[in-house]
C-alpha cells in the first residue's frame, strides 16, 4: 500500500494557535522521519495471537503473527520505509525486532524488551517504523521477549533500489527457506523450567524448513516443504536460521550452492556443497536447477554442535526439491545430501573463512582504518551457586549463567534502558561496562582457575562517543565448556577483519587483518575457543544490544548494551520517542 501524503493534511480545527503549531511540528517530524529515505512507504498490520498447529502427531496452540507459522514475509526496496502496527492479542508481554535493519537514529523501533522499549502488553498496539538505509538482500524479523521468537518470526526481503539490479544475474524466482525448531511442549515454558532447575533448557523435538519438519520425523511425510523448479533455471534461496538453539549445516543433494549475500549485505560469490548458518544469520544463495536424473532431491539441515557432553537435538529436517515435468522418476525415493558430522568445527571454519565483501565501485566498503576505541569482550558460560531465594539443582549442584566480560546483563523491570537514558531516570543503569576483562587469564586453556567460573549480574552499559572508530575483539573462552557463539549487534553492520583460534594476540593477529574486502555482517559466528575482530564506526546514536543469538546463552545473561552518544548536529542525533511507546 502506498503512502498518501494527503493524509498528512490538517483537517481538524484547532482551538489555540499553540496546539496547531505543535501538531504542525509533530506532523513535520513524522513526515521527515518516514520520508527521510525517500523511497516508498509500506503499511503493515501484525496481529500477534495464538493459533492451533499440528506437528509430530500432536496439536497445540503456538504464538503467531496473523495466524501464520512462519509469519508473513515483508518485502521492500532499498531505502523504503515500513510502518508496522503491531497488535498484541496474545497473553504475554511481547515485542518485535527487525533483525538486520540498522534503525538509523531510531532505536525506539528496534524492539528488544526492556532495552529500547517496554514490552507491548496484551490488548495494546505499538506502531514501529523501519527506515531502510543500506540494507539489501535478506534480513528477518522476530519476537524479542522471552522465547516467543521460536514461532514468531518471518522473512524480510529487501530488493535493490528501483531501477537498480542485483550484482548477479537475475534469478528466475526466489524462495524463502526459514529454518526453525519445534517443541512438543509449550516453548514459552521452556525458559521458566530452566530458570527453576538451573539446568540446560529442554531441547527441541524437531527442526523445520518453512514450518514443516519433513519426511524423517513421525507423522510428518505430508508435513514436508516442497520447492518446485524448472530444469535449467536459477533460483534465489533466502535462507534464514530462526532456530533458537543450534548452528545448522544445510545442503541439497547433488546440487551446488552459490552464496552471494549474508545478513542483508552482498558477498563475492562462493560456490559450496554445504553451508553453516548460525542462529540469527540469513544467507542469499543461488541454486542452479541443473540435475534431472532423479527428478527430486532432498534438502536437509541438522546441527553443527561442538560442546562436549552437552545434550542437543540431533535430528535432521528435510524438504524436497522437485523438478517440474519429470514424473516418471518420482517413484524412486529421493537421496539425502552429505552433511558434515555434527561436531565438525573444521567444516564450519572452512566455509566461514571464505566470506568477502564485493568492495566494488557500485558496492563500496568503508572499513575504519584507524581505531580510537579498542575493546575486548570475553564470552563465557558460567556457573553460579544456588541460593535460598533461588534454589536449583543444575550441574555440580549449581545453576547455569553466561556473561560478557563476566557481567550477566539483567534488565530493569519497570522501564527500558533507552527511556531511562532519554528521560534521565537515575539508578536504572551504570555506565561502567568494562572495556576489557577485569582479570585477564589464558581464556582458551584446557585447565582454568576456579575463580573464572563465576559471574556477576549487572546493568552496565558501555558508552561510545559519537563517530568513534571501534575495534572490538570477541574472545571465546573455555570456561565450563567452549562453544561457537553467534554474536549479533543491533543498530549496526560491522566489518569482520580477522578471526582465529586460541587467544587473540594483539601483536601478531592484526598483521593478518583483511582491510581490503572484509565481509560486513550483523551476526558473526565466534568460533569455539577462538576470536573474531570486528570494526565499526559508532555513527548511529542510541542504545544497542549486543548478544549471543543462541537462546539459552542469551537467557543466561550473554548480553551487553552499547550507549552511543548523540552527534553534534540534529542530523546526528537520535529522534525523540514516539507517542505510543509502550509503558511497563
Ligand atoms: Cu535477532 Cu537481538 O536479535
Ligand atoms: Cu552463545
Amino acid at each position: 500500500m502506498a503512502y498518501d501524503p494527503s493524509q498528512m493534511m490538517i483537517t481538524n480545527k484547532f482551538k489555540t494557535p499553540a496546539s496547531a503549531l505543535r501538531f504542525l511540528l509533530l506532523s513535520a517530524l513524522y513526515f521527515l522521519l518516514i520520508h527521510a529515505a525517500n523511497g516508498k512507504v509500506h503499511h503493515h498490520k501484525f496481529v500477534i495471537r495464538s493459533a492451533p498447529f499440528t506437528r509430530l502427531c500432536s496439536s497445540k496452540n503456538i504464538l503467531t503473527v496473523n495466524g501464520q507459522f512462519p509469519g508473513p514475509t515483508l518485502k521492500a526496496h532499498r531505502g523504503d520505509t515500513l510502518v508496522v502496527k503491531v497488535y498484541n492479542q496474545a497473553n504475554y508481554n511481547l515485542t518485535i525486532h527487525w533483525h538486520g535493519s540498522n534503525q538509523v537514529r531510531n532505536p525506539w523501533s528496534d524492539g528488544p524488551g526492556y532495552i529500547t522499549q517496554c514490552p507491548i502488553k496484551p490488548g495494546n498496539m505499538f506502531k514501529q517504523i523501519i527506515n531502510l538505509s543500506t540494507e539489501e538482500g535478506t534480513i528477518w524479523w522476530h519476537a524479542h521477549q522471552g522465547w516467543a521468537r521460536a514461532t514468531v518470526h518471518g522473512a524480510f526481503i529487501i530488493y535493490p533500489k528501483r531501477g537498480h539490479t542485483y550484482p548477479f544475474p537475475k534469478p528466475h524466482a526466489e524462495v524463502p527457506i526459514i529454518l526453525g525448531e519445534w517443541w512438543k511442549e509449550d516453548v514459552m515454558e521452556v525458559p521458566n523450567v530452566a530458570n527453576i532447575t538451573g539446568r540446560q533448557p529442554n531441547t527441541s523435538d524437531a527442526y523445520t524448513i518453512n514450518g514443516q519438519p519433513g519426511y524423517l520425523y513421525p507423522c510428518s511425510k505430508k508435513d514436508t516443504f516442497k520447492m518446485n523448479v524448472d530444469y535449467g533455471k536459477t533460483y534465489l534461496l533466502r535462507i534464514i536460521n530462526a532456530v533458537m538453539e543450534e548452528e545448522i549445516f544445510f545442503a541439497i543433494a547433488n546440487h551446488k550452492l552459490t552464496l552471494v549475500g549474508k545478513d542483508g549485505l552482498y558477498l563475492k560469490p562462493i560456490k559450496t556443497d554445504y553451508i553453516m548458518i548460525t542462529p540469527g544469520q540469513s544467507m542469499d544463495i543461488l541454486l542452479e536447477a541443473n540435475q534431472r536424473s532423479l527428478g527430486h532431491y532432498f534438502m536437509a539441515a541438522r546441527p553443527y554442535f561442538s560442546v562436549d557432553g552437552a545434550r542437543f537435538d540431533n535430528t535432521t529436517t528435510t524438504a524436497l526439491l522437485v523438478y517440474n515435468n519429470s514424473h516418471k522418476h518420482h517413484k524412486k525415493s529421493p537421496i539425502l545430501p552429505n552433511l558434515p558430522p555434527y561436531n565438525n568445527t573444521q567444516a564450519s571454519t572452512i566455509f566461514t573463512k571464505k566470506f568477502r565483501s564485493l568492495a566494488t565501485k557500485t558496492h563500496p566498503i568503508n572499513v575504519p582504518k584507524k581505531v580510537d576505541t579498542h575493546l575486548l569482550f570475553t564470552f563465557s558460560v558460567n556457573l553460579l551457586n544456588c541460593t535460598h531465594d533461588k534454589p536449583c539443582n543444575g550441574p555440580f549442584g549449581m545453576r547455569f549463567s553466561a556473561s560478557v566480560n563476566n557481567v550477566s546483563l539483567v534488565h530493569p523491570a519497570n522501564i527500558d534502558f533507552l527511556s531511562a537514558y532519554y528521560y534521565k531516570v537515575p539508578g536504572v543503569f551504570e555506565m561502567d561496562f568494562p572495556k576489557k576483562p577485569k582479570r585477564e587469564f589464558n581464556y582458551t586453556a584446557d585447565e582454568l582457575p576456579e575463580y573464572v567460573l563465576g559471574t556477576s549480574p549487572g546493568t552496565k552499559v558501555l558508552v561510545l562517543e559519537y563517530d568513534a572508530s571501534v575495534e572490538l575483539i570477541l574472545q571465546g573462552t573455555n570456561v565450563l565448556a567452549s562453544d561457537n557463539h553467534p554474536i549479533h549487534l543491533h543498530g549496526y553492520t560491522f566489518y569482520v577483519v580477522g578471526s582465529g583460534f586460541g587467544n587473540f594476540d594483539p601483536k601478531q593477529d592484526p598483521k593478518n587483518y583483511n582491510l581490503i574486502d572484509p565481509p560486513q555482517e550483523t551476526t558473526v559466528g565466534l568460533p569455539k575457543n577462538g576470536w573474531v575482530a570486528i570494526r565499526f564506526k559508532a555513527n548511529n546514536p542510541g542504545m544497542w544490544l549486543l548478544h549471543c543469538h543462541i537462546e539459552r546463552h542469551a537467557s543466561w545473561g550473554m548480553n551487553m548494551v552499547f550507549l552511543v552518544k548523540d552527534g553534534p548536529t540534529p542530523q546526528t542525533q537520535m529522534i525523540p520517542p514516539p507517542k505510543d511507546l509502550p509503558k511497563c
